[in-house]
């Protein structure tokens, strides 16, 4: 669904976790853009409902993107530049989704 920019297909391999799954970005991409392109489209589920939720604006503004990133929760994703060993787990409601 997602695919990467040729250009951007060239830089510095990164490593993260998400949900203790290792996933490969590229150096300079969000933490959003990284969960994308690995598949990973609901990164949240609303407090009062339960609704899934994933990025949308990639741009700080609909707070969709909310995970906890290195034991932080309610980091906006889209936000946030990915960096070696991070470790990045969805979260449901205000608590960790379960794997
Ligand atoms: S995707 Fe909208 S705030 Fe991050």
């Amino acid at each position: 669904m997602f695919a990467r920019l040729p250009d951007l297909k060239e830089r510095a391999v990164v490593r993260l976790t998400v949900d203790g799954r290792a996933i490969e970005a590229r150096a300079g991409e969000s933490v959003a853009a990284a969960l994308l392109l690995s598949g990973v489209l609901v990164v949240r589920t609303t407090p009062v409902s339960g609704a899934p939720r994933g990025p949308f604006c990639m741009m700080g503004v609909c707070f969709d993107c909310l995970v906890s990133i290195d034991g932080e929760p309610n980091r906006q994703a889209c936000m946030v530049t990915v960096r070696d060993g991070m470790q990045v787990e969805r979260m449901q409601g205000a608590r960790k989704v379960d794997p």
